[in-house]
């Protein structure tokens, strides 16, 4: 049975480090991508201090669809290209954002929202969907963060992106 254990969060880098064993001890021997995205989401709101939303959300044909999230409840579709999250998509990268309020297009789910961070899950060229952090502090999330998790989304990946793959292709916004 997996045990979350709380994590210390002074040190960013071994506080990643750290969260990725838990992660890695999630997903070993399961590749069902909602679910294994259902626990990271889950470990990372819990596990990662001052965020008011942690998701997933997958690219059914030209749209993101939300996927497993802890937070207040969030809006369903986002266009590819809208958004942060969109952005995510189009551009087919990371997008760290310091203050929302400076991002024209950012979409307001939680109003609490001050800073994001998408990650985009790219598999074999595809873009499967992203993972999207949320927090109430502005600049909460740097480079460090990105890093973190983008490693984060690599094991998902390893472990879901060949199931998420085949799911998502059978898809149509
Ligand atoms: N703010 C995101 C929308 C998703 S919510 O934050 C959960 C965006 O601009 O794409």
């Amino acid at each position: 049975m997996f045990q979350s254990q709380a994590i210390a969060s002074g040190d960013k880098r071994m506080f990643f480090e750290e969260l990725g064993r838990q992660a890695g001890g999630l997903l070993a021997g399961e590749a069902d991508p909602v679910a294994n995205a259902a626990n990271l989401a889950a470990l990372l709101f819990h596990q990662m201090p001052d965020l008011n939303w942690a998701g997933f959300y997958f690219l059914q044909g030209d749209t993101l669809v939300l996927g497993p999230f802890q937070g207040l409840p969030a809006c369903i579709r986002i266009a590819n290209g809208r958004g942060v999250c969109g952005t995510a998509v189009s551009q087919r990268r990371a997008i760290l954002v310091p203050d929302v309020h400076a991002f024209a297009g950012h979409i307001a789910c939680d109003a609490a929202s001050r800073a994001e961070l998408v990650v985009p899950l790219l598999h074999q060229q595809t873009v499967l969907g992203v993972i999207d952090l949320d927090s109430p502090t502005p600049g909460r999330f740097d480079s460090r963060d990105q890093a973190g998790l983008e490693a984060l989304a690599a094991l998902y990946l390893d472990a879901s992106g060949a199931t998420a793959a085949r799911w998502l292709a059978g898809t149509t916004s």
